[in-house]
């Protein structure tokens, strides 16, 4: 279950935050929950709503090397939440059972997690998550996912 010296990134998708109207608070929840796991967490960024930039970014990150980028934000039903959009753009295959096991998961905690999109796909031999944006929501689902992420990515090696 341990993710030593993964390299990971750490995406926050939000309008505000990208424009200094408010903390991104989501982002840092979820850097620390992986470096609590071993993981090199070396790119963190904070990125307006959008498909393109979000989706050129995950080619990138992938192309050099990012093994793991988790993602927090645009998973809801807004007319800017398209974060599940931008994955499913540069996906090369979906993993179902991981979202399911979000939603259902969270669930547990909030009868809203049903209304959240989050999406995992598989980006050549990146994982990438797209977990919903409040700092309670990503840390709910690093505890359901950090299990499971060290497993995961010595299979798509
Ligand atoms: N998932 C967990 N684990 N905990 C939560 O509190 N909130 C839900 C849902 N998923 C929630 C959750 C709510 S209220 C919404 S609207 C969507 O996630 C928000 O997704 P977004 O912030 O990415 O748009």
């Amino acid at each position: 279950a341990r993710l030593d010296g993964v390299p990971c990134a750490v995406i926050t998708l939000s309008d505000r935050a990208s424009a200094g109207e408010y903390e991104d608070r989501s982002g840092p929840v979820l850097v620390a929950g992986l470096r609590k796991l071993g993981a090199d967490v070396d790119d963190i960024e904070v990125l307006p709503d959008g498909i393109d930039p979000l989706a050129e970014r995950l080619r990138t990150l992938s192309q050099q090397g990012v093994r793991l980028c988790v993602c927090t934000g645009g998973t809801g039903l807004g007319p800017r939440d398209v974060t599940p959009e931008a994955l499913r753009l540069v996906a090369d295959r979906s993993v179902h059972g991981l979202a399911e096991m979000i939603r259902s998961e969270s669930a547990k905690h909030t009868p809203l997690a049903w209304l959240s999109r989050a999406e995992v796909v598989q980006l050549g031999a990146m994982l990438v998550f797209a977990l919903p944006g409040s700092p309670r929501a990503a840390q709910q689902c690093m505890d359901i996912l950090a299990p499971l992420l060290g497993h995961a990515l010595a299979m798509l090696d």
